[in-house]
């Protein structure tokens, strides 16, 4: 598998997202689309970028009962897209029912990815507003094998849990991770971060960086330096 940058596209306009994007002349980086983008601008917006070239994460993160999800996913299927996601608190159950759902009729799909605990859920939240005991490390590590007994690629999760879900679930198992800032870069609102050098050490399969690239000066060099600590 080969390691990448996924820019994260988190702009309000499709006006927006071409001007930034229109500045990488050279390379057409893998991006992310998230709620806000495509609640704005609505499919045309992934049909638009895969036209232009770019490798599309969408970043839904469903979670709703398996029948719903199942059709859901068959929808973005036919966006042809190449990754899309879902909560795996929703059950191994939907999460069986997405693949179904996403699997072409020639037996292609996007990479289907799980969420385990979101970066933001503090493990105090996790015991006292979901009710669910121990270490959040355990929850993640439970979340992340009932996915991979479903049938999914991998997961979304924190740089720093990569090694350990790697350890559970075996090297194959995809982790995508946000929480990426330089040695030098400010942090805003993440709390469990690393460089992507040291995502690359931990075992990261794919780097999603938002604004250390989108609000940087020059965006295309900020891209160009997470390419070469990463990718390498
Ligand atoms: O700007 P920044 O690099 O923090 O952007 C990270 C991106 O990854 C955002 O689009 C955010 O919604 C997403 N994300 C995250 N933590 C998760 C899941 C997704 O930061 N657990």
């Amino acid at each position: 598998m080969k390691r990448d940058v996924i820019i994260a596209c988190d702009f309000a306009s499709a006006e927006e997202t071409y001007a930034f994007l229109d500045r990488f002349a050279e390379q057409k980086p893998f991006v992310k689309i998230g709620m806000e983008l495509f609640y704005a601008e609505g499919p045309d917006i992934v049909r638009e970028l895969h036209r232009r070239g770019h490798k599309i994460f969408l970043d839904l993160k469903l979670h709703d009962i398996p029948n719903t999800v199942q059709k859901a996913m068959a929808v973005l299927s036919r966006l042809d897209v190449d990754m899309v996601n879902l909560h795996a608190a929703g059950t191994k159950a939907m999460m069986e029912a997405a693949l179904k759902g996403l699997t072409r009729p020639d037996g292609s799909r996007p990479i289907l990815l799980a969420v385990t605990q979101l970066t933001s859920t503090s493990e105090e939240r996790m015991h006292e507003e979901l009710l669910i005991p121990g270490p959040i490390s355990d929850c993640v590590c439970h979340y992340a094998k009932m996915a991979q007994e479903a049938g999914l690629d991998g997961v979304v999760c924190s740089p720093l849990e990569a090694g350990m879900v790697k350890q559970h679930c075996g090297a194959a198992f995809m982790t995508v991770t946000p929480g990426i800032r330089f040695a030098d870069g400010a942090v805003g609102d993440q709390v469990r971060i690393t460089t992507p050098a040291k995502a690359k050490e931990i075992g990261s399969d794919y780097i999603v960086v938002g604004r250390p690239i989108t609000a940087a000066a020059d965006p295309v060099a900020a891209y160009r330096q997470c390419i070469k600590e990463f990718v390498g």
